[in-house]
């Protein structure tokens, strides 16, 4: 019998908080718990089908991280260019879209024709879409889809008195997307750290312990299933 997902939430967004003290708890570098974490990043993914989530997107690298050491910041990119080149056939043979969001300049251009490479293999998956916020700011994101903007507006393109909240998210790097239903945070830290800012004004919110490696599919479902229970109202009085 096929599951009833009616009112499991579509887009689930993740921020992926508490590599670091996973690792230290354990005597190993930072980099050892950032490990770890992609290697939750699979488990998740493939659970998604299951519990319904047709979208998941996931914070991998703000625009703030770059104020870690250098050790760290070229760790972490290693480790993005290392799982694109080892997971881009499995997640195709899955069936899974990935997209990346994010401003790419800072980016190296190694990393960044990964990234094209596998957006471009996996265009035409339809099971799971999987969202990388790579050198993402939802400030940053917001300041860049206004210049474009504002460009259409000055080539004439666009009219400013028909500028409404509708407009706006046409020149998001999520433009694609819905906006997310269920925003997790894992590690015991209860703020957004400018994670899709704009996209979650009615998101439900789930601030959980577990550190990211910790976190399981189990984990998932378990937050997928009390996330039918919520009565959504986006700001209107219940029937
Ligand atoms: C936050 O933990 C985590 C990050 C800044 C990096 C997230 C990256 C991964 C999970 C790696 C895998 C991702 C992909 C897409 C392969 P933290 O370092 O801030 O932890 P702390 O708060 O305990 O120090």
């Amino acid at each position: 019998m096929a599951k009833d997902t009616s009112k499991g939430p579509r887009h689930v967004a993740i921020i992926m908080d508490g590599n670091g003290r996973w690792a230290t708890q354990r005597g190993r570098p930072r980099l050892f718990g950032h490990h770890a974490g992609a290697r939750r990043v699979r488990e998740v993914v493939r659970a998604c089908p299951d519990l319904g989530v047709k979208y998941i997107t996931i914070f991998a690298f703000s625009t703030e991280n770059w104020k870690r050491t250098q050790v760290e910041v070229a760790g972490l990119m290693s480790l993005f260019r290392r799982y694109i080149t080892k997971e881009a056939k499995a997640l195709h043979d899955e069936n899974v879209r990935v997209r990346f969001i994010g401003d790419r300049v800072r980016l190296d251009k190694k990393l960044i024709d990964l990234m094209d490479e596998l957006e471009e293999l996996t265009k035409d998956c339809t099971k799971v879409n999987l969202t990388i916020a790579l050198n993402y700011g939802g400030r940053d994101e917001v300041a860049r889809a206004t210049k474009r903007l504002a460009e259409d507006v000055a080539k004439g393109i666009l009219k400013p008195e028909t500028v409404d909240e509708e407009t706006l998210p046409r020149y998001l790097d999520t433009r694609v997307l819905p906006d997310p239903d269920l925003v997790i945070r894992t590690s015991g830290e209860a703020r957004i750290s400018n994670f899709l800012l704009w996209q979650s004004a009615y998101s439900e919110y789930e601030f959980i312990d577990t550190l990211w490696p910790d976190f399981s599919a189990e984990e998932l479902a378990r937050l997928v299933k009390s996330y039918g229970k919520r009565d959504r109202r986006f700001g209107a009085v219940p029937a």
